[in-house]
């Protein structure tokens, strides 16, 4: 267990819980938390006990978003270049999460406002509480969603549901953000730390080179034309090989050779 103010994790059996840990403040993302965040990051990316990440928060919320104060009011009263130093350290730490060695998972817990989209999205999987709130509040203090919320709602949701959002700033549960497929699936608070397990456990059983290439592939493919994707795969698969190719002749040979175990239906041993 480790604790340094703004975030906490412990790893356990191979999964990281990292947890927004100011939850006086609903966990809203401060300059300390950021850059603290991006230390947790680095220091857990290639431990080799790390197979997979949850981001959740402590107490009610998941994060409510920027810092209204400490984010906004204060950087802003010291001009722009700390503006800009606490934009930079904020899209730095959820573009590393996109990227991420490691499967990641957002487990919404509770409130998830404006700039909690930014991690929301940078999460492979989200898995909320159908407790949970999510809202992109911006318009209700007047600015628009910045910080990639807007984009983030346009590559996930349709586009009157995200005009709707970001227009009226009205809230929704978890189970609306799972009917609108912002998030994957919505399961009540008792059980989200159950139902991610579970999903945790199915992506340690997989080859961890292989998890990588395709989580990428993922969010490389969305923007390419067919012919580009199909030409980036080849490639990806062949760069991948370059790192592991024994995995992939194991998981042929247990199949053909073996008959020990069905791609259809499941992983080979590792
Ligand atoms: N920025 C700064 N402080 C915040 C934020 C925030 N985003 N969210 C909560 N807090 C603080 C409150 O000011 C309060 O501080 P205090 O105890 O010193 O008075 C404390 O956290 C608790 O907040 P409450 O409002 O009392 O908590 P409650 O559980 O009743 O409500 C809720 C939770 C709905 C999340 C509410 O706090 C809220 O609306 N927060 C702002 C959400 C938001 O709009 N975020 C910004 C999105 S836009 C963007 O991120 C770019």
């Amino acid at each position: 267990m480790s604790t340094d103010d703004t975030v906490a994790f412990d790893v356990v059996d191979g999964i990281a819980w990292v947890r927004f840990n100011r939850p006086d403040k609903r966990n809203c993302m401060s300059p300390t938390l950021n850059r603290r965040m991006m230390a947790v990051l680095d220091e857990l990316e290639f431990r080799e006990d790390v197979g997979v990440l949850v981001l959740s928060g402590e107490g009610s919320a998941w994060s409510a978003g920027m810092d209204l104060k400490e984010y906004f009011r204060e950087t802003e009263e010291r001009g722009l270049g700390a503006t800009r130093q606490a934009q930079r350290e904020a899209y730095g730490w959820w573009r590393r999460l996109r990227w991420y060695q490691k499967p990641t998972i957002a487990m919404v817990n509770g409130w998830c406002f404006g700039g909690g989209y930014g991690p929301l999205y940078a999460c492979d999987l989200a898995i909320a509480a159908e407790e949970a709130k999510f809202g992109l509040s911006e318009i209700n203090w007047g600015i628009l969603p910045g910080g990639g919320a807007t984009k983030v709602v346009v590559d996930l949701i349709p586009l009157r549901d995200a005009m709707y959002h970001a227009m009226t700033g009205e809230a929704i549960d978890g189970k609306k953000a799972a009917e609108w497929r912002l998030v994957n699936e919505a399961v009540p608070l008792a059980g989200l730390k159950h139902r991610v397990t579970e999903i945790a456990k199915v992506l340690l059983e997989k080859n961890p080179v292989a998890l990588k290439a395709t989580k990428d592939a993922v969010r490389r493919v969305k923007e390419m034309t067919y012919d580009n994707a199909e030409d980036f795969l080849v490639r990806a698969q062949e760069a991948a090989n370059s790192y592991d190719n024994d995995g992939r002749k194991e998981g042929i040979r247990q199949f053909i050779d073996e008959k020990s175990y069905k791609p259809g239906l499941g992983a080979y041993k590792r």
